[in-house]
């Protein structure tokens, strides 16, 4: 088989490129490892910046989110019963979107699939080679039989744990990573939101986020040790600990519903330099984690298929490389302001295991000079809106 791009990975990364290109005319082939149910059953991010908003309508995307997704212009920061405003749309001008990372990929694979793109699923033993050429090649396996796939770039949107990072020679890259000493637990349940927008909350007992997808439809979030696992919270023992780290007014407004699907995700800041290697570029999760504080996983790997989506644009309609060549530099300017702002909110708002009484003056201090700084809430805003691309 022979294509334009080659794209590893039918995650939104994966498939947003792929939409946007072969909207222009670019031939895309997409392979995957997972099946489709199993893509569309990961529960994961929930706000979208409006860059990603007005890329997934660029991509012709955006129907079903105008309708379903909620803006908001705001959003609320507590230190135990002190709650802070940040009204993003009288500081910066830009709301954001809530709308569920499953409801991107099952828009994007609906108008893949409109496309006529091929989308190989349950491929495994992936293996890419020939990089340093004009023909690189990627082999796999399906159904038992090993296949080859032509093309003439690929775009290594396999997240964290793909083949494509590795691929790039280990003294060819370098690694920057922080792992933070505790998980976020989540759940889902079918339930009214607490607040018309999400609260970060920090207590002594440690941080929650009540988050939301819809009228009736709530994910919450509480900081847990590593060691936990999602079985050792019972609905009960997770609605009880969620309200005893909001403030009282917000607890009061806790309406319980069985929880539908609960998880237990890591924390880690991850970059991997360089984004490019010969004719490969990673893009997404496959080169970046962010810990999930401040929304930016999904908006960071949409940022990089924006640039990586005109870069390929120019080298394949207008034959110049030179958008190609600054794939990597662009993207990771973007990409450590993302990291720095996600640090920085992981640790205003955590509880670190045998930290000192000084942290938590900081994380109250950080929290009052928001309530009195305009200039200190307009930073955060323009941070967690989104940076310009
Ligand atoms: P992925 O979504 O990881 O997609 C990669 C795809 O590649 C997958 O479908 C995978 O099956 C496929 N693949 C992997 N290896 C191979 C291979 N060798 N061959 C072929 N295919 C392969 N972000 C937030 O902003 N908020 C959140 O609350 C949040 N929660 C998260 C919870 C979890 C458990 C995780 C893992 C991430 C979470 N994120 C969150 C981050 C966000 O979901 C990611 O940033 C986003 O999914 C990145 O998209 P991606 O397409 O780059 O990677
Ligand atoms: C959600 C997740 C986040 O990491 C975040 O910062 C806000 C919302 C969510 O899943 O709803």
């Amino acid at each position: 088989m022979k294509t334009q791009v080659a794209i590893i990975g039918s995650g939104p990364s994966g498939l947003l490129l792929s939409q946007l290109l072969n909207r222009v005319g670019i031939e895309t082939v997409i392979l995957e490892r997972s099946s489709r149910d199993h893509v569309l059953s990961r529960i994961r991010a929930g706000i979208l910046e409006w860059g990603t908003v007005e890329l997934l309508r660029e991509a012709g995307c955006g129907a079903r989110m105008e309708v379903e997704g909620f803006t908001h212009d705001g959003t609320i920061l507590t230190d135990s019963d002190n709650m802070v405003h940040i009204d993003f749309k009288a500081l910066t001008g830009k709301q954001v979107m809530v709308y569920g990372q499953t409801e991107v990929t099952q828009d994007l694979f609906k108008a893949q699939d409109a496309m006529g793109t091929t989308i190989i699923h349950g491929v495994e033993d992936v293996q890419i080679h020939d990089l340093d050429t004009t023909a690189p090649r990627v082999d796999y396996t399906v159904n038992g039989e090993r296949k080859s796939l032509s093309c003439l770039y690929v775009a290594g949107c396999d997240g964290f744990h793909g083949v494509s990072r590795k691929t790039i020679p280990e003294e060819k890259r370098r690694e920057f990573e922080r792992v933070y000493p505790f998980g976020w637990l989540g759940i889902l349940a079918r339930t009214a939101p607490i607040d018309d927008e999400l609260i970060y909350a920090n207590s002594e007992h440690g941080f929650a986020l009540a988050s939301m997808r819809n009228a009736n439809l709530v994910r919450h979030y509480i900081q847990v040790p590593l060691s936990d696992k999602p079985e050792d919270w019972s609905d009960e023992r997770f609605w009880a600990e969620f309200g005893r780290r909001l403030p009282a007014s917000a607890a009061a407004k806790i309406v319980q519903a069985p929880s539908i699907e609960k998880s237990i995700a890591p924390l880690r800041s991850f970059v991997s330099e360089p984004l490019r290697w010969g004719r490969l570029f990673l893009v997404g999760d496959a080169a970046h984690i962010v810990p999930p504080t401040g929304a930016k996983g999904l908006n960071l790997a949409a940022s990089d298929v924006f640039y990586l989506y005109h870069a390929l644009f120019e080298a394949l309609k207008n034959g110049s490389e030179k958008a190609v060549d600054n794939y990597s530099e662009r993207a990771l300017n973007r990409i450590w302001k993302a990291m720095r702002f996600s640090w920085q909110m992981t640790t205003m708002l955590h509880r670190f295991d045998g930290e000192d009484v000084f942290a938590a003056q900081m994380r109250a201090a950080t929290l009052k000079h928001l309530a009195e700084s305009e200039t200190a809430r307009r930073d955060l805003a323009e941070n967690y809106v989104g940076l310009p691309y």
